[in-house]
């Protein structure tokens, strides 16, 4: 079971100096484009950055500790608008946020099938990020993920290595499960 795919994906932080070939892209495409959504609204778009010009803009509104994130050779942009939100009038949930988390668990997911690493980032301005992309008012950056193939350790600044050498822990079964009933 280890050696499936939901073990294998990591959010590690080197990248190898090589390009994403197209045909491993169009893979990943058409996995991200088989994500489930509510009443298969499919709100989301994906931004995949390679273009070197457009890949610096959308660097440069990455946070501080995300600069690893550079080396990457795809930066993925994931925006959404409410205007493509399945709303329900009894409960709250965004869900063109919540499918736009399903899709980019799909990117994850794909991205280790392919034998690429895509890294999730919550670390950027969302105003930054819009201005430098010139992405419309009305739809939100959710999520920003690097992506290409894994690098050696080497390749990363001390203070970047310390974090992927740390261990990656997990809360208990028994604290995130409940059977039955609701555990308080
Ligand atoms: C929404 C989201 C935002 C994240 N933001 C960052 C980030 O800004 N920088 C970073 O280095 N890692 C970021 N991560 C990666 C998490 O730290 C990582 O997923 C978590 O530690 C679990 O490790 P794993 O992905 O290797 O299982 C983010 C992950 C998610 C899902």
């Amino acid at each position: 079971m280890n050696d499936s795919l939901f073990f294998r994906r990591m959010s590690k932080r080197s990248y190898q100096d090589k390009p994403i070939e197209p045909d491993v892209l169009n893979k990943l495409y058409e996995i991200i484009r088989w994500s489930p959504s509510c009443a298969n609204k499919q709100p989301w778009r994906f931004i995949f950055i390679s273009d070197p010009e457009q890949h610096a803009k959308a660097v440069s509104a990455l946070a501080k500790g995300n600069e690893w994130a550079a080396q990457a050779p795809v930066i993925v942009v994931v925006c959404a608008r409410e205007e493509d939100d399945y709303s329900r009038e009894d409960n709250d949930i965004k869900y063109y946020q919540f499918d736009c988390g399903l899709a980019t668990m799909s990117l994850l997911l794909g991205a280790t099938e392919l034998g690429l690493m895509a890294h999730p980032m919550a670390g950027w301005s969302a105003p930054d990020m819009q201005k430098a992309l010139s992405i419309p008012d009305e739809y939100d950056v959710i999520c920003v993920a690097s992506l290409g193939y894994a690098g050696s350790i080497d390749l990363l600044d001390e203070r970047t290595r310390t974090k992927d050498e740390s261990e990656r822990t997990r809360k208990e079964i028994t604290e995130i499960i409940n059977i039955d009933r609701f555990v308080k």
